[in-house]
């Protein structure tokens, strides 16, 4: 029974330490399997004199039983512990402060011409829309701009390669397409982007417009004043100085720039006019019978102004840093 005892002591030295249950599975097979030791223990039984036989089958059974407890304890051990391995990997920390949901937020230069078209609807002013790939005659050519005009030339202006198109250089382009289908009397609002091979400070090659345009029996300069000198109190909801300067744009006559007192002086926020006759003629408009203002302004130079910027580029390099102040 030495044996037995011995065979034992092995096996359960083996299960204690299998790692996992393949290894338990082996150690099953090699002892207590068909060709195991422990059967062949069993099988060798009837070599041993008769009167020793019962003591050995019992002791044989004794470790049969003891060894397939041993082989069951270890394999609900090994199964706990995987249990356990998985659910610390897996842990979700429920005292984690949510990730949240952010609010999206409209650009500033989008809050600035919803803020500029609401304004001018509030006093009469349609909604007017016009290509940003534009032709030479809209862009232009009625506009009164001369073959000659440096607003012309390659360096200002972006062509398109292999077409005889452009990106519009402002939004005066409206005013063309606007009254070749709308008779005076007629105010529109028109807001969107434009193009021009620039970049510094406070110039981008795209950057966006507000073009205003009034046609009417008797509309006058002192309008044109007046509706400006009102626009930016109200935009700014404080008021603001303005300073006229005289100008010149082909398409208006007389012409100005206005100018608005910044934090760091004066900025350039627009240009104006009253439109020049030959407009009105290019359109089929009588200018002995009407007359017109318009005026385009930068809509980030307003932006810059509102919200106390001073490097217009920021607008467009997509820093949420930047744009969430706006939200
Ligand atoms: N289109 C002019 C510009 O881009 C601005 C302007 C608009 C001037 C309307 C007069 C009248 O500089």
């Amino acid at each position: 029974m030495h044996d037995v005892a011995n065979l034992v002591q092995r096996a359960t030295a083996e299960i204690a330490a299998a790692r996992d249950v393949k290894t338990l599975e082996a150690a099953r097979t090699r002892f207590l399997g068909r060709k195991g030791e422990l059967t062949a223990l069993l099988k060798s039984l009837g070599t041993l004199p008769e009167a020793d036989r019962p003591a050995a089958g019992e002791a044989i059974n004794d470790a049969k039983t003891r060894l397939h407890a041993a082989i069951e304890h270890r394999r609900t051990a090994l199964e706990q512990e995987r249990i356990d391995a998985r659910l610390s990997a897996e842990r979700v920390d429920v005292t984690l402060p949510g990730r949240g949901q952010r609010h999206g937020g409209l650009h500033p230069v989008t809050q600035t011409l919803e803020l500029v078209e609401d304004l001018f609807t509030q006093i009469g002013f349609a909604i007017a829309d016009g290509p940003e790939i534009e032709n030479d005659y809209y862009n232009f050519e009625a506009l009164n701009i001369p073959a000659q005009h440096p607003a012309r030339a390659m360096h200002d202006t972006f062509y398109l390669r292999d077409h005889p198109l452009l990106l519009r250089t402002h939004t005066s382009n409206v005013q063309i397409r606007y009254m070749q289908h709308h008779p005076p009397p007629l105010r529109i609002i028109s807001t969107g982007r434009v193009y021009r091979c620039d970049s510094d400070m406070t110039h981008t090659p795209m950057f966006h417009q507000i073009e205003g345009l009034v046609v009417d029996e008797d509309s006058s300069f002192a309008d044109l004043k007046g509706v400006l000198e009102d626009f930016v109190a109200h935009f700014f909801g404080r008021p603001v100085e303005l300073r006229f300067r005289p100008s010149y744009f082909p398409f208006t006559e007389p012409s100005a720039e206005v100018d608005i007192r910044g934090e760091s002086g004066w900025l350039e926020i627009l240009g104006c006019g009253m439109v020049h006759p030959r407009v009105l003629e290019n359109v089929g408009i009588d200018s002995e019978r009407f007359t017109g203002f318009a005026f385009g302004m930068g809509a980030e130079r307003l932006a810059m102004l509102k919200y106390g910027i001073n490097d217009l580029r920021i607008f467009f390099e997509n820093d949420l840093r930047f744009l969430r102040q706006f939200g």
